[in-house]
């Protein structure tokens, strides 16, 4: 690890200034998918696709934060969070994605946002957490250079609508996940597994992010803004060459494809090539307008094995001694700290964690009670972890749990429970589980409850067979 000379050494005491937070999305919490003038998004389509996601679970009620957004924002209010990001559902103000818009849709975020105001809570707006209006997809989607511009007309129209209220906004979530599982290996939505899609894509979301910076400063007054990028180590899964080439090229895909282009203007080597028949002049000083701050969603470092897909790369299993969680990724802090740092040395900004947290399989007890404690423990390990990185220079300003509800976890469906908050989906009773008061602890700094630390066997709480 490079030692870092110089970096202030940032307090998480109260009053500090760091923002403590939670995130959500808009598919996975607000159900109300064909009320009010929606339109279909891409995964609307693929949750009705058999064998798509598990149990045929989909977004139609998910957690039905379209009707009870006030309850969840009071349930904010009781974590005593500084912030709260979510997404905007593009089909849902924009129903084909283009053209008219939907006043009862935008009319759903200003309540939310004026809840949210009212709650003390600031909103942070991302534009894109993977719905795209099915329309658009039609024409092409991200395959479609055009999206670009339709992407900055609905940017206009979301900084024109809550500008005056939101100035925190992140462009895309995630896009090397949602680029590689849905256009290059065809595991989510709209499951397409080509080559040619997949680089047409990163290059279209990347001038889209471009575009969207551009309107947003033009339209909103200190706007504060980000893109927030899932980046983490790439190891081999075993030892031989053609993993570590693997892993190396996988990487690639992974943490470049998009920061890369976004801070330095050009394409890591893999891609470079692959991209510019896709390339126009201009297209590069576009995709690296300024940004203000690295959104980094962080939950485990990746084992990476040689595979004959379209880019001769995929998962492999962690080694056998690492515990995992439910949905069986690997808890590593030391990958969230060692990445923290690589960031900070990298790309020289502030850093918000802008998603971290871990699936566990939530029950309630007989007295109603649900103590996640393996989830305590995950969350103290990583904010450990965050305090290591940020004693060593990095300059991580705020850390927001994924998430406040349980939710629909992609092509998990509801199978796997992310929340602070547990959802007895049948009901939408929300129960807060043990980690919401730890969580409420943590940020009023007035107790910190000891929990055990994260070592096998207490990962084993956490450790499902599935
Ligand atoms: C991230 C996604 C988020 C959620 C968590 C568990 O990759 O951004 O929507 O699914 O994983």
């Amino acid at each position: 690890m490079v030692k870092i000379q110089g970096a202030p050494q940032m307090s998480l005491a109260p009053n500090s200034g760091f923002v403590w937070g939670v995130s959500t999305s808009s598919f996975q919490i607000e159900g109300a998918a064909r009320i009010d003038g929606r339109g279909d998004s891409i995964w609307d389509v693929y949750c009705r696709e058999p064998g798509r996601v598990r149990n045929g679970d989909t977004g139609e009620t998910a957690c039905d934060h379209y009707h009870r957004y006030k309850e969840d924002v009071a349930l904010m209010r009781d974590l005593g969070i500084d912030a709260y990001r979510f997404s905007i559902s593009w089909p849902r103000v924009l129903p084909k994605g283009r053209g008219a818009a939907n006043e009862a849709g935008l009319a759903f975020y200003d309540r939310l946002i004026d809840e949210l105001l009212a709650s003390g809570i600031e909103p942070w707006i991302c534009l894109y957490h993977w719905d795209l209006p099915l329309a658009l997809h039609e024409l092409g989607g991200w395959q479609n250079r055009d999206i670009a511009g339709w992407f900055a007309d609905y940017t206009a129209l979301i900084a024109r609508r809550y500008g005056d209220r939101v100035r925190r906004f992140a462009t895309f979530n995630e896009p090397c996940v949602f680029t590689l599982f849905g256009y290059g290996f065809g595991w989510n939505a709209p499951g397409i597994a080509d080559a040619d899609a997949l680089h047409r894509a990163i290059h279209h979301v990347n001038l889209s992010h471009g575009a969207a910076l551009e309107v947003l400063r033009a339209a909103v007054p200190h706007a504060s803004l980000g893109a927030i990028h899932n980046r983490q180590p790439c190891f081999p899964a075993g030892p031989n060459v053609d993993d570590a080439a693997a892993a190396r090229h996988f990487a690639e895909y992974w943490n470049d494809a998009f920061p890369h282009p976004q801070f330095f203007a050009s394409y890591p080597p893999a891609l470079a090539k692959a991209i510019e028949p896709f390339q126009k002049p201009g297209d590069m000083a576009l995709i690296a307008g300024p940004v203000d701050w690295f959104g980094l969603n962080h939950y485990l470092p990746h084992y990476i094995k040689a595979d004959p897909n379209v880019i001769g790369a995929t998962f492999g299993a962690p080694p056998p001694d690492v515990p995992r969680t439910t949905i069986g990724w690997p808890i590593e802090p030391k990958a969230f700290r060692d990445s923290l740092l690589d960031i900070h040395r990298r790309f020289g900004l502030t850093i918000y964690v802008t998603e971290n947290g871990t699936a566990s399989d939530d029950t309630p007890d007989s007295s109603g009670h649900v103590e996640d404690v393996g989830r305590i423990a995950y969350l103290q390990a990583y904010t450990n972890a965050m305090q290591d990185a940020i004693a060593a220079g990095a300059d991580v300003r705020g850390y927001f749990v994924w998430s406040l509800l349980d939710n629909f976890e992609w092509t998990s469906g509801y199978d796997q429970r992310f929340g602070l908050v547990y959802v007895d989906f049948p009901t939408q009773r929300r129960i807060p589980k043990a980690s919401a008061r730890w969580y409420a602890s943590l940020i009023t700094g007035k107790r910190r409850p000891s929990v055990p630390q994260i070592s096998k066997n207490s990962a084993e709480a956490i450790t499902a067979t599935r």
